[in-house]
């Protein structure tokens, strides 16, 4: 099989605010978005990269990649996870069921190409598909709003691990499990929910801690901390 990249950059980012989607805010003497594609674009076992952008973007031309023949433009969605489907009606023109598609945020720059090497090294012989994940650290309590938030219970620490991306799934099974949870009207944020949906049960690979996803404000000088680290 062939192994493919899809980046959803589609989203407005209301979370972290501001007129510039967080993906193309300046970063590290380059912007958001270029360090989440180039660890795709510079590897040489991925065939290409799918790029997921809004109707209204009119950043994407202005970047560093933006007439970069590996990266194939789609129009995204109103939901990440449409943003991602549409990608793979693209991606279904030029590839295989069975090739692996490599789910990416756009919004994640500080993924390693060590951590996206061990990705695909854990696909060899793998039935359903994997994703990077980290085992949580925080105690994690449930809670019941009525009252204003109040704990309900506590939830076995052991078992938890926040998801992040890349995402890798079969083509032709991810395009089929996301037809389902629009079918069912089933809400995701993350591609392995869909696999979820399905009965089957997504590898969980240990990645790299500071692999996160700029969500808020906050993030943004962590991850071009997490970056500079990197490089050193
Ligand atoms: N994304 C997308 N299409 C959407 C929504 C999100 O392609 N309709 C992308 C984002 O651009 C981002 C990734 O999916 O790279 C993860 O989503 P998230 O962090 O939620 O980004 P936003 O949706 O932009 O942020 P927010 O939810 O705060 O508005
Ligand atoms: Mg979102």
């Amino acid at each position: 099989p062939r192994y493919w990249a899809v980046i959803p950059a589609a989203g407005a980012g209301r979370r972290f605010g501001g007129p510039v989607p967080k993906q193309y805010l300046a970063f590290a003497g380059r912007q958001v978005i270029d360090y989440s594609l180039a660890v795709f674009i510079d590897h040489p076992r991925i065939a290409g990269c799918v790029l997921a952008l809004s109707p209204e973007d009119e950043w994407w031309r202005e970047t560093a990649y933006a007439a970069h023949p590996a990266v194939q433009r789609v129009a995204g969605g109103a939901e990440r996870s449409d943003s991602v489907a549409h990608a793979l009606e693209a991606l279904a023109e030029r590839a295989a069921e069975d090739d692996w598609v490599l789910v990416h945020d756009a919004a994640r720059p500080c993924l390693t190409r060590l951590d996206l090497d061990r990705l695909l090294e854990a696909l060899r012989d793998e039935p359903v598909g994997a994703l990077l994940a980290v085992p949580l650290h925080d105690t994690v309590k449930t809670a019941e709003d009525a009252l204003g938030p109040r704990v309900e219970h506590t939830l076995p620490r052991q078992q938890l691990w926040r998801a992040y991306t890349p995402q890798a799934f079969r083509l032709g099974q991810l395009r089929q499990a996301l037809l389902q949870c629009r079918t069912e009207g089933l809400a995701i944020t993350d591609d392995a929910s869909a696999i979820e949906q399905l009965g089957l049960r997504p590898l969980l690979l240990e990645g790299r801690a500071d692999n996160i996803k700029i969500t808020r404000p906050e993030d943004l000088p962590l991850a071009r901390f997490f970056l500079e680290q990197q490089q050193e």
